[in-house]
């Protein structure tokens, strides 16, 4: 039998494909280690992800294709903590700063291409509604240059701190939400340079005693520069959902923050589109006065679901200067049914799995 090397097995390894990626399972960095002792091959692997069905996946397609391959040794694939080597040789590790956040089961991203596309309704009534199937549910506010959340969630007061000098969140509406907008002064973000916005958001992620959490929603900074690729490269995100509005302007933007998410191999669950259309009064008939399909069409092309059209509605605006989103002040208007749809179409994602 000729002997098997470690290159050998990172070239098979080479034609796994990652769930829903377009990278490889090696150069997305999930093998840890590959030892070949005798005719044992074992193979660790670290995985970024919570999600059982994607490690499942993984697992049995290295175990089936090795088993194929080398049909007379023993293989063995196992899973570790995310640290990587192999072989002694460092491995570039894409979630080294991307550490979990205690407590928390999976954070997803709100994120759009440019500003004032409702990013922070969509987060705002989005979390909420998670909430209101009974998920346990967190909401930051990271947007440094115009945090608005506490505005909409009418909250005033600031955050205390804890005996282990944590942050604590504050509950409202029946989730826990905490923004950057507490601790920053308001001149300061506008002079803030990338790397100092982004460490700033790690660290506050950090510094605040979450609990227990099924999802934390994080109201990104609009915008696919450097600040925002170099942040959701650096915090601990399972998945992302973009906000677009109908106008082709703004559908380019969404995709061009999709193409920010795929760089850091971050899965965007859907694209949201607001301020989609007006449903008129007298008529009953919905006006598409931005034109129509913008954002599906961008979810079709782009091979990622698209979570719904969120009316225009005096309702939505009023509501967050009244520090009451749509979906608690009033329920059943149309804005609100189309939020809890988006959140239930987000709990039968894969996120959720
Ligand atoms: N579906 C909607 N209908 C009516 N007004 C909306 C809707 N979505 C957002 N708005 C209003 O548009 C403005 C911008 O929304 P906001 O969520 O702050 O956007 P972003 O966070 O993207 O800058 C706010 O005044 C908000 O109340
Ligand atoms: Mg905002």
């Amino acid at each position: 039998m000729t002997e098997i090397t470690q290159e050998q097995v990172i070239a098979l390894l080479r034609q796994i494909s990652y769930p829903g990626q377009k990278h490889d399972i090696v150069s997305y960095g999930i093998i840890k280690d590959i030892t070949i002792q005798n005719t044992r091959i074992t193979v660790t692997l670290t995985f970024p992800t919570q999600e059982r069905e994607i490690k499942t996946r993984i697992k049995q397609a290295v175990e089936q294709l090795l088993k194929r391959s080398f049909p007379e040794n023993k293989i063995m694939v196992v899973e570790s903590i995310p640290i990587l080597t192999t072989g002694g040789q460092k491995v570039p590790d894409p979630w080294a700063d991307r550490a979990r956040i205690p407590g928390v089961a999976r954070v997803l991203a709100v994120a759009s291409g440019k500003g004032g596309v409702g990013k922070s309704t969509v987060s705002t009534n989005l979390a909420i509604a998670l909430a209101q199937t009974g998920l346990r549910v967190g909401l930051m506010d990271s947007d440094i240059y115009g945090p608005s959340i506490h505005i909409m969630m009418g909250v005033d007061q600031k955050p205390r701190v804890s005996a282990e000098e944590k942050l604590l969140p504050i509950e409202k509406y029946g989730i826990r939400m905490m923004s950057m907008g507490f601790l920053i002064d308001k001149e300061a973000p506008l002079i803030w340079r990338g790397p100092i916005v982004t460490r700033a958001v790690q660290q506050f992620l950090r510094d605040v005693d979450w609990g227990e959490l099924d999802i934390l929603v994080i109201d990104l900074p609009p915008g696919t520069g450097d600040v925002q690729l170099t942040l959701v490269q650096k915090t601990p995100l399972d998945g992302a959902v973009v906000v677009t509005t109908p106008q082709e302007v703004a559908v380019v933007d969404a995709r061009r923050g999709y193409r920010m998410f795929e760089k850091v191999q971050t899965p965007v669950y859907g694209i949201v589109e607001n301020m989609s259309y007006f449903e008129c009064d007298q008529c009953g008939s919905k006006h598409y006065i931005f034109g129509r399909g913008g954002g599906a069409e961008a979810a079709r092309a782009l091979g990622i679901p698209f979570l719904g059209e969120i009316p225009i509605e005096a309702a939505v605006t009023e509501a967050g200067d009244a520090g009451a989103p749509v979906v608690i002040r009033n329920p059943e208007s149309p804005a609100a049914v189309a939020f809890q749809q988006v959140a239930n179409r987000l709990i039968h994602s894969r996120l959720f799995q």
